[in-house]
């Protein structure tokens, strides 16, 4: 008897939380539409560099095949590089195939796929056209690739998203191959490309001749200023918030703390981070609406940390700041919980190549990732027993990741300048 009143008394409890809970009021609409990976329908203050994509393109809706395009978009992190990209593939193609053409876009991740091999893998497998996995060479699979897109007569846009990692791996042949696809060829290009790149600087060790071939059509993506930001912000926050949850002050409070032109660096991803943490807060608190206190603690609690280890920073070595980066990276890339000793020597190993840096060899990166758990930058630990193999595994707890790697990103600049 007792019993049963007990177990009563929990279901009572249990409905209380849930009534209380759901009758919480709801600060989000769609609280999806305001993550990383939402592709919104417009993208305010990129118009201008929207349509110089589609003026580069213009041929695939006139004469398909008499050019093969070739765009370069640069811009630094945040700036909307991808988010551009992808938008225009998305339009593109739908008013491409509503006048009857057969156009299709590709997105590639160079980060994920490094090799020729891979992303010739990739493009295929996107576009579902059956290509063997073995026996065939690179090179031999871009030619299969090349005649299908001509049998079915399908016109296809690639774009290598972070393509200075392909640039570094792959090499300067590699590139050469690709954007040199149909220079003495004289029947119907199919394929153009668009390369997206962090900055110049990171393409540089491609021979010269490549790299003003890359250069000949770019576009140039600045950081975004206070202003744009809070125009990027109110469009957002009108999708994914209810009315009256939100006000214009919390808004413009955001992004000047972001823009380029205060001091931030003009990185939308960042603000749309902030306003999404500060609504999970306010909602948390069963608010009504978010305040400037919840942004102050959404900032502080994305960064605070992000202080605390500053001054650990300026005294590590070049070396121990490649690693730390080569670690921010793919934390931040993969979204990844933690990563493996043999993943961050790959990535160091590349990062060391984009610098001219000849990389320390595994003993002493070893020592290197030692050092950093002891100064508590990053945290280190053996992987669980019974995986094959035992590595170590290595994280970082705080962030946002974002503001890590520029801050890395400044120390290395600083310290080769020293070394100099
Ligand atoms: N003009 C804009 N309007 C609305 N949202 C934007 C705009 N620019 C960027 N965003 C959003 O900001 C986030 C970051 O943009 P995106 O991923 O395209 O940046 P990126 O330049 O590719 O950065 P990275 O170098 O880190 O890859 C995305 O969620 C994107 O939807
Ligand atoms: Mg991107």
């Amino acid at each position: 008897m007792s019993e049963s009143i007990g177990v009563f008394n929990v279901s009572i409890d249990a409905w209380k939380i849930v009534e209380e809970e759901l009758g919480k009021p709801s600060i989000f609409k769609s609280r999806e539409s305001l993550t990383p990976e939402h592709l919104p329908d417009k993208l305010p203050h990129r118009e201008e560099e929207l349509r110089t994509l589609v003026s580069y393109f213009k041929h695939l809706v006139s004469s398909p095949g008499v050019v093969s395009q070739r765009v370069l978009i640069i811009g630094g992190v945040g700036t909307g590089k991808t988010a551009l990209s992808r938008l225009f593939g998305r339009i593109f193609t739908r008013f491409a195939r509503e006048k009857g053409y057969n156009v299709a876009y590709v997105h590639v991740n160079c980060h994920r796929n490094r090799t020729l091999f891979n992303i010739i893998y990739d493009i295929a497998l996107q576009l579902a056209i059956p290509l063997p996995q073995r026996g065939l060479s690179a090179k031999e699979m871009y030619d299969a690739l090349l005649s299908y897109l001509q049998d079915l007569d399908l016109y296809v846009i690639v774009a290598l998203d972070e393509f200075h990692y392909f640039a570094s791996v792959a090499g300067n042949d590699a590139v050469y191959f690709l954007t040199r696809t149909y220079d003495a060829f004289e029947g119907a290009k199919h394929v153009n490309f668009i390369f997206i790149a962090t900055d110049m600087s990171k393409l540089a060790l491609l021979d010269p001749t490549t790299e003003g071939y890359l250069l000949r059509h770019f576009i140039k993506l600045e950081p975004y200023t206070s202003q744009q930001l809070y125009d990027i912000l109110k469009y957002r926050a009108s999708l994914s918030l209810y009315d009256g949850t939100y006000d214009d002050d919390v808004l413009k409070f955001i992004a000047n703390y972001e823009g380029s032109d205060r001091g931030g660096s003009g990185n939308a991803r960042h603000v749309l981070e902030v306003l999404l943490l500060a609504g999970d807060i306010a909602e948390k608190e069963g608010a009504k609406r978010i305040t400037l206190e919840h942004v102050r603690r959404a900032i502080t609690s994305l960064s605070r940390e992000l202080v605390n280890v500053s001054d650990v920073l300026k005294t590590l070595t070049l070396h121990e700041l490649l690693v730390l980066l080569s670690i921010t990276r793919l934390l931040r890339r993969s979204g990844k919980r933690e990563v493996k000793m043999g993943e961050i020597e790959e990535e160091y190993r590349v990062i060391c190549d984009l610098y001219g840096e000849i990389p320390r060899k595994h003993t002493q990166l070893y020592e290197y990732i030692q050092n950093l758990t002891k100064a508590n930058v990053i945290h280190s630990y053996p992987s669980r027993k019974g995986q094959r193999g035992r590595t170590t595994m290595v994280t970082i707890h705080y962030g946002p990741l974002d503001a890590l790697e520029k801050l890395v990103l400044e120390l290395i600049e600083k310290r080769r300048k020293l070394e100099a």
